[in-house]
């Protein structure tokens, strides 16, 4: 039965992972090696060493994974567990500006579904798709913890609350 689970992969994840496993500079390995020490059971550094993998290699791609897995004595599987089911780890390439729009409940209530039509009509994409110049993605997501300011959406680390389709475009024609 476990050795049954431990096959299964989340769907679109690949099921096959190449040989290639992903390097990193001196300095990236010292960064990871500090995060490894903060930690008595070597697993728990998964979440900071995930952000470090995506931020040098733009995503959590399969190199990436098998970086990951050997560095922690982990199975894939662990590491696409956890990958999968945080929305800030992005398990395939994602724009300049990753827009994180919330559809849970308060901004759902607030206006999401105005707020994500006029950005995804702005964009000419739909939510889960790129721009075809690679600058922009767009996302829904779960609660993102604003909820007193919905609605909202994340770009990289930045919150950005009470969003009104004006205050999108002013957001969004503003980025360099
Ligand atoms: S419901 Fe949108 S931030 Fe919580």
């Amino acid at each position: 039965m476990s050795q049954q689970l431990t096959q299964i992969q989340p769907l679109s994840q690949p099921v096959h992972m190449p040989d290639e496993i992903a390097t990193f500079s001196p300095a990236v390995e010292a960064e990871i090696d500090a995060h490894l020490a903060k930690y008595p059971v070597m697993r728990s550094a998964i979440l900071p060493l995930m952000f470090i993998v995506q931020r040098e290699r733009g995503y959590l791609d399969p190199p990436g994974v098998s970086y990951l897995a050997n560095r922690l004595r982990l199975r894939i599987t662990d590491i696409w567990e956890v990958a999968t089911f945080y929305s800030m780890i992005q398990t395939k390439p994602v724009g300049k500006y990753h827009i994180q729009i919330c559809k849970t409940l308060s901004c759902k209530l607030l206006g999401e579904p105005k707020i994500t039509e006029h950005i995804c009509k702005k964009l000419g994409i739909n939510p889960g798709e790129t721009t075809a110049d690679g600058r922009f993605t767009v996302s829904l997501v779960e609660c993102l913890g604003s909820c007193g300011t919905a609605p909202m959406f994340q770009i990289g680390f930045d919150y950005h609350e009470n969003l009104t389709p004006d205050k999108v475009d002013r957001i969004l024609d503003a980025l360099p």
